[in-house]
């Protein structure tokens, strides 16, 4: 059966219509935030699946793969690696394209963080096409990194992200109607 966290985890998710733009329905994990039992439960669930998988880092994206990245890789006992938008980070960067709707975005990772043999956790709060995820597989690839499992809060099944993921893994928590 359903683990019984999953209700309420969903629930504090609140959808806002027409937002960035007319027909997007924003999913927005802020409220999620507001309740902190809600949240525990949502860290408490990736924790529980991924404490006995060896992983040596969580990388977040940027933005909200930021908030729930750091609380997992501390509970589990790794390192957290930020994955963020271009020239955002200091240091010696690696960089991936990848496809919006119209046109492309980067995605930036400081060289050293993440080392060949590393086993990486990838964090977002959602995926939609799943071009954001599958850049951020490509640049941990790229140094040598195995990427175990990519994991978002929630999923927008109707777009096939997953069929992006070049055949890693996907774990979430709710799929938007
Ligand atoms: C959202 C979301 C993911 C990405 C998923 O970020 O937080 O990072 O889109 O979309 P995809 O699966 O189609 O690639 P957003 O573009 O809102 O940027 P932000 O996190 O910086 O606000």
């Amino acid at each position: 059966g359903e683990d019984h966290r999953l209700p309420r985890i969903a629930s504090t998710i609140r959808v806002i219509p027409d937002f960035p733009k007319p027909g997007i329905m924003f999913q927005d994990i802020t409220t999620l935030l507001l309740d902190h039992e809600a949240f525990r439960d949502t860290i408490d669930m990736f924790v529980e699946r991924y404490r006995d998988k060896r992983i040596t880092v969580v990388a977040g994206i940027e933005a909200r793969g930021f908030i729930f990245g750091p609380p997992i890789a501390l509970a589990i006992g790794c390192k957290f690696v930020p994955m963020r938008k271009p020239k955002k980070l200091p240091g010696e960067v690696i960089s991936e394209e990848y496809s919006l709707e119209y046109g492309t975005d980067k995605m930036e990772m400081h060289v050293g963080a993440v080392q060949p043999g590393d086993r990486a956790l990838v964090i977002d709060d959602l995926i939609a096409t799943g071009g954001t995820l599958s850049a951020a597989i490509r640049l941990l690839e790229r140094v040598g990194a195995e990427v175990v499992e990519c994991a978002c809060v929630i999923e927008l099944p109707e777009l096939q992200g997953y069929q992006r993921l070049g055949g890693k893994p996907l774990f979430v928590l709710v799929k938007a109607a």
